[in-house]
């Protein structure tokens, strides 16, 4: 197939680890013969150094041109005063609603390198595989926003269409996984939360019969991710108890460097970014690790083109380096393994040369 991907280095570690995303698109084109064309803008504090705004126009037609996008982290203490009139971080919520991708996959499955890595018991960790789908568009992060001296606010809002979406998204995941929805909400005391129980709880019961659905509260849900997270298959959330409860999440597998995330829409652009932000601390030693970056292009060629078989190669490939001690040091103290060589490595294992006919 033929496909044109825009890359948003954004910053940090972001260009570091798109880089060995790249490189690993093109590996995937000439290995199973498809054509990628791709081209890169800017985002976060880099377009604010170039232009004053965190999205410029000219990022915008790049994304919407695109048939799917690739991002890898914005922000940086250089643009984190919080009375600065624009900041990194809106470059990246602008972009979500502008694209319409309300549906934010986070799925988590400890590999054992990462598993060793975690705080979390052994044997809790045994049989852990998850995906939080959290809503991406809606919630208090886009809500009515006021500030004053003395006070300020953030409205949390929701609406049946946009809860009835995500939910169908899910559900979708749960049917075609191990047919069990957790759905988590603060229903004991916000209004939003008791549209989004009622809401999820009739659309499943009209659309999904076949799929096992409980509700749990989200100040529970904090606990029972790290004392029983196995129980889990999809957990489906809004935006804000999402954004907490994936970060705590991502104990499980160790670092967050192996985590992948995939946000979609009805709209055909799909934004792929790892989960970890852009960790000024080690920025431009090319030490940090690639694999989140390259899951997250394996998730990219399954949800945006369909290419399963591709997809599987590349997580598999991953999986592989891990198991054979390519490791940077997010994931063993001593490790020494630089983020080029660790790219490279996943590259190395994909299979040889599985040209599919015409
Ligand atoms: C995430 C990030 C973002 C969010 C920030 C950078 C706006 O933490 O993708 O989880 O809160 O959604
Ligand atoms: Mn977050």
């Amino acid at each position: 197939m033929h496909a044109h991907i825009t890359l948003l280095p954004g910053d940090g570690i972001g260009p570091e680890v798109v880089a060995q995303g790249r490189l690993l698109l093109e590996a995937i084109a000439a290995r199973y013969g498809h054509s990628f064309s791709m081209e890169e803008a800017l985002i976060g504090g880099c377009a604010i150094n170039a232009s004053g705004d965190p999205l410029p126009a000219a990022t915008i037609a790049a994304c919407l041109r695109a048939d799917a996008v690739l991002l890898g982290a914005v922000g940086g203490p250089q643009w984190s005063d919080p009375n600065a009139p624009v900041r990194p971080e809106q470059g990246l919520l602008t972009l979500r609603a502008t694209l319409g991708v309300f549906a934010n996959l986070r799925p988590v499955k400890p590999h054992p390198v990462g598993a060793k890595q975690s705080p979390i018991k052994a044997h809790l960790l045994k049989n852990v595989d998850l995906i939080f789908v959290r809503e991406l568009t809606g919630g208090s992060y886009f809500g009515a926003k006021q500030k004053t001296a003395e006070m300020a606010t953030d409205e949390c809002r929701y609406t049946v269409t946009e809860i009835e979406r995500v939910t169908r998204r899910a559900a979708e995941l749960a049917r075609a996984r191990r047919g069990k929805l957790t759905h988590v909400d603060k229903a004991n005391v916000m209004e939003t939360s008791r549209l989004w129980r009622s809401t999820v709880t009739r659309l499943m019961r009209e659309e999904y019969p076949e799929v096992r659905v409980e509700h749990l509260l989200v100040d529970a849900m904090a606990m029972y991710l790290l004392t029983r997270p196995a129980d889990f298959d999809v957990i489906l959330t809004e935006n804000l108890f999402g954004d907490i409860l994936t970060d705590e999440a991502a104990v499980l597998a160790g670092s967050m460097g192996l985590l992948p995330s995939a946000s979609l829409g009805t709209g055909k652009v799909g934004l792929f970014e790892p989960i970890h932000g852009s960790a000024p601390d080690i920025a431009g030693k090319g030490i940090a690790n690639p694999y989140a970056t390259m899951l997250s292009v394996a998730m990219l060629l399954r949800h945006s083109f369909g290419l399963e078989v591709e997809a599987n190669a590349v997580e598999a490939a991953v999986s592989q380096a891990l198991d054979d001690g390519v490791l940077t040091r997010d994931l063993r103290k001593r490790a020494s393994v630089s983020t080029a060589e660790a790219g490279s490595a996943v590259i190395a294992r994909l299979p040889q040369r599985q040209r599919r006919a015409a």
